[in-house]
């Protein structure tokens, strides 16, 4: 049973479930509205993983203005963001959603095609072709390639701005939809399902790993 606090919550903006005009073409607030603050469940647990993957972001930014500018960057880095994006954000994180959130989200009644599911999952695979670009043209610059340095910072400049405002639409809108329509019981279940599903994927504990990495990459680059 979670805490009464998230049971009663108010929103100041509440879309109605399904609602695509929320998804395309409005930029999504950069805070998150203030109820999605007091939710305790399995959307509170992939709002914390967002928080993870911004902050990798901010990290690979920093990187790949420092490459840009002709700057030393260390090639384990580029490696690690990689991994980092691969494995954590993508097979993980996005896995976690496609398996298991936005099914559900789909059996309560949020629409998938031509819905706002179906615009996170299209967002997800523009990632993964930006994050695939930037490993292809890493290898390419590590082995001399004279393209593979411009490639690299396009793909990855892209991918920033793709997650950075994929990330606010699920915070501030199909989030709070979901949190909204999955029973506080079934959304307990699903964080179970999560921990699974993240064994599976990522092998356990490497979880904890992708938190220290990305310490390490922070401190590197953002301070
Ligand atoms: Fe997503
Ligand atoms: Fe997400």
């Amino acid at each position: 049973m979670l805490p009464a606090s998230t049971q009663n919550r108010t929103s100041p903006t509440r879309p109605a479930v399904g609602s695509l005009v929320f998804l395309i073409g409005i930029k999504a607030p950069a805070s998150a509205p203030r109820y999605i603050r007091v939710m305790n469940g399995c959307v509170e647990s992939m709002v914390q993983e967002h928080e993870l993957i911004v902050g990798g972001l901010a990290s690979l930014q920093v990187m790949v203005e420092k490459l840009a500018t002709g700057g030393l960057v260390a090639r384990q880095d580029v490696a690690d963001f990689g991994r980092f994006f691969r494995d954590f954000a993508d097979k993980c994180h996005h896995g976690k959603e496609e398996d298991l959130l936005f099914p559900e989200m789909e059996k309560s009644g949020v629409p998938k095609e031509r819905g706002p599911i179906g615009v996170m999952l299209i967002e997800h695979d523009q990632g993964r072709a930006f994050v695939k670009g930037m490993g292809e043209a890493a290898t390419r610059y590590k082995k001399g390639g004279s393209t593979g340095l411009a490639e690299f910072t396009k793909n990855a400049r892209d991918y920033i701005a793709l997650l950075t405002q994929h990330i606010n639409k699920e915070n501030n809108i199909l989030f709070p939809m979901g949190d909204r329509a999955i029973s506080r019981e079934k959304q307990g279940e699903l964080v179970e399902a999560f921990e699974t599903l993240e064994r599976e994927k990522i092998g356990a504990g490497t979880h904890e790993k992708f938190h220290q990495l990305l310490h390490h990459l922070q401190e590197v680059y953002l301070k």
